[in-house]
Order: structure tokens, then C-alpha cells, then sequence
């Protein structure tokens, strides 16, 4: 099956780097936000992505207006109807990504695809919210959506061979490298990168070095781009913790639970860059 129409719901962080790629890959992309204004925040965020990779010569001005005119905002999810593939990027709140998923579910063409780039939520029990289980898969992208190369690749017990495999050729013609993955709590990569981010943690708490020292280490160690706590300001510690909680709920192992700093920095607002502050200070 070939997609040609793509829609994105969700125009945050994640979804506007994805609804990006995808117009960037010739792929007719409508964006669905909940306000106007979301949406247009949106698409201003990725026309001023784009700018800075004209600015810097790695897209021409015809290529950057090429891309703009792939992309359409919306408020109504019934404007994704014709969609081929649709990539859920909302907030990670499972009784809401199920209500998106039934409404998609009964406006898609029948051969039509859904995909969740949940980083934590059971992909299955999306499917189950369909009509359409065995076409239900996730594409999990990764923080910044246009730089990092991976898209996991994720296939529950009900996902065909069909789906699955048009799924990953769809993430491969965004000029991404996919791993394929089962559809367990944290996928691959979260599966290891959170309890290591979790340790970091640990680790500064019992005073095995500071927090600077510890983000040195890891960098020059093991020549990782941001250490620990920078990622974790990166990723948002509201969402590192959020995360951690399904895993620990999942597996029930110490390494997935997350340590009490990282909860009082969450109740006291330090989330990371997004809040100005976290282990470090952005203002
Ligand atoms: N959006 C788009 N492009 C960005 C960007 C952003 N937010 N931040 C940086 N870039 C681009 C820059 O424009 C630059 O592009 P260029 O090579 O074409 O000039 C390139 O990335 C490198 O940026 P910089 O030179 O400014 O800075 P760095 O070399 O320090 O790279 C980084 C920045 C790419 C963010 C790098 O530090 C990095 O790879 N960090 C690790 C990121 C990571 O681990 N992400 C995964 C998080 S986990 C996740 O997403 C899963 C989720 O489920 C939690």
C-alpha cells in the first residue's frame, strides 16, 4: 500500500517536528491541534526550523516554500480523514489518545493506517479503542524529530505483516533508520535510556560526584552528545517521570522506580528547559 496523505495530530514539540519531516519527504501533511492558535504556533515553528536551514544553506528558498505548501493546519480531526496514515503526537493522557484514536478510526479509509508515537503507552490498547486493530502500529521519533535518525518501529500481537511493513517503509522514506520493536512498555531505546537517566539520579543523590562531573563523565567516557542531566533538562523531567511511572507500573523492577529528587524537582516545577529550570538553570 503507498501513502500519499499524511496527517499529524498533536502540534507540540514532537508533533510539529514530525508533521516537518514528513512534508520534507513530499508527503501532503495536515496537523490538527486543539485551538487555532496551537495550530498556528505550530506551523510558525516549523516555518522558522526551516529559515535557519535556509540561513545556514542546506535548503534552498524554493524548497523551504515547497515544504510549507505540503503542510495544512487544522482544528477538526474529521479534516484527517483522507489521510492514508495518521501519526498520533498528543499529550500522553491514554483515555484521550483513545478517544482520538475511535474518532480517527471511523473517519479513515478502510485501508488507512494509525500510529501513536506514545513513548510509553501500550500501543494495543489503542488498537483496541479501533475497528481496525491489525492496522494499528507505533512510530515512536525522538527529540529533535528533524536531527535524530531513529524512528522505532512498533508491532502489537494484532498488527498485520501488511501494516507493519508499510509502516516501517513509510518511516524509511523520511530518511530515518528504524528498528523494529514489540510492543513492551519503553520500546527500545526508553527501555534502556530511562533507568540510566534514573541512575543518574541515584547516583548524584549519594553524592558519587557532582551533577557537572557526572554529565562530563558520560560525555567523555563514552563520547554520548549530552550527558544525563542535560538530557534530562532536554527531555523534560515532568515527562522522564511520567514515563518511569508506566515502566515501574509494567515491570515492577527498582530500576524503572523513580528516585524522590526527581519528584520534588516535578512538584516544584523545575522541569527543565521547557520551565527556564531543572538541574540546570536556563534563564
Ligand atoms: N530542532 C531542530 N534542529 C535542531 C534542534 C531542534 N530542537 N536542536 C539542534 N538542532 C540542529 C541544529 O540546527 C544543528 O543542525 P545543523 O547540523 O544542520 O547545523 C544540529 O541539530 C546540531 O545542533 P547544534 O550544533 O546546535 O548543537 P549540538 O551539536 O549540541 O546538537 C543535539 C544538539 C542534536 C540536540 C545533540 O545535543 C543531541 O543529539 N542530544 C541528544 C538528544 C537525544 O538524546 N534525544 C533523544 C531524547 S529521548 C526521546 O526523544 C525519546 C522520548 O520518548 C523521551
Amino acid at each position: 500500500m503507498s501513502i500519499q496523505k499524511v496527517g499529524v495530530v498533536g502540534c507540540g514539540l514532537m508533533g510539529s517536528g514530525i508533521a516537518q519531516v514528513c512534508a520534507a519527504a513530499g508527503y501532503e501533511t495536515t496537523v490538527s491541534e486543539v485551538d487555532e492558535k496551537l495550530v498556528q504556533a505550530g506551523i510558525e515553528k516549523i516555518g522558522a526550523q526551516l529559515t535557519r536551514s535556509v540561513e545556514k544553506g542546506k535548503l534552498s528558498e524554493a524548497q523551504r516554500q515547497t515544504i510549507l505548501g505540503k503542510l495544512h493546519g487544522t482544528t477538526r480531526l474529521a479534516d484527517l480523514g483522507g489521510c492514508d496514515l495518521v501519526i498520533e503526537a498528543a499529550t500522553e493522557n491514554l483515555e484521550a489518545k483513545k478517544k482520538i484514536f475511535a474518532e480517527l478510526d471511523s473517519r479513515l479509509p478502510k485501508h488507512g493506517i494509525l500510529a501513536s508515537n506514545t513513548s510509553s503507552l501500550t500501543i494495543v490498547a489503542l488498537a483496541a479503542a479501533t475497528q481496525r486493530p491489525d492496522r494499528v502500529v507505533g512510530l515512536h521519533f525522538f527529540n529533535p524529530v528533524p536531527v535524530m535518525k531513529l524512528v522505532e518501529v512498533v508491532r502489537t500481537i494484532l498488527t498485520s505483516d501488511a501494516a507493519f511493513a508499510t509502516s516501517r517503509d513509510f518511516a524509511a522514506s523520511l530518511g530515518k533508520e528504524v528498528v523494529e520493536a514489540k510492543d513492551t512498555t519503553g520500546f527500545v531505546v526508553n527501555r534502556l535510556l530511562v533507568p540510566y537517566m534514573l541512575d543518574a539520579i541515584r547516583c548524584y543523590e549519594q553524592g558519587v560526584a557532582s551533577k557537572e562531573d557526572l554529565d562530563r563523565g558520560m560525555k567523555l567516557g563514552c563520547g554520548y552528545p549530552m550527558g544525563p542531566f542535560e538530557l534530562l533538562d532536554f527531555v523534560g523531567l515532568d515527562t522522564t517521570l511520567y514515563i518511569a511511572e508506566i515502566m515501574f507500573d509494567e515491570f515492577r523492577e527498582p530500576r524503572f522506580a523513580p528516585p524522590s529528587l526527581l519528584r520534588r524537582m516535578v512538584t516544584a516545577g523545575l522541569l527543565g528547559r521547557k520551565s527556564g529550570r531543572g538541574f540546570y538553570d536556563y534563564r
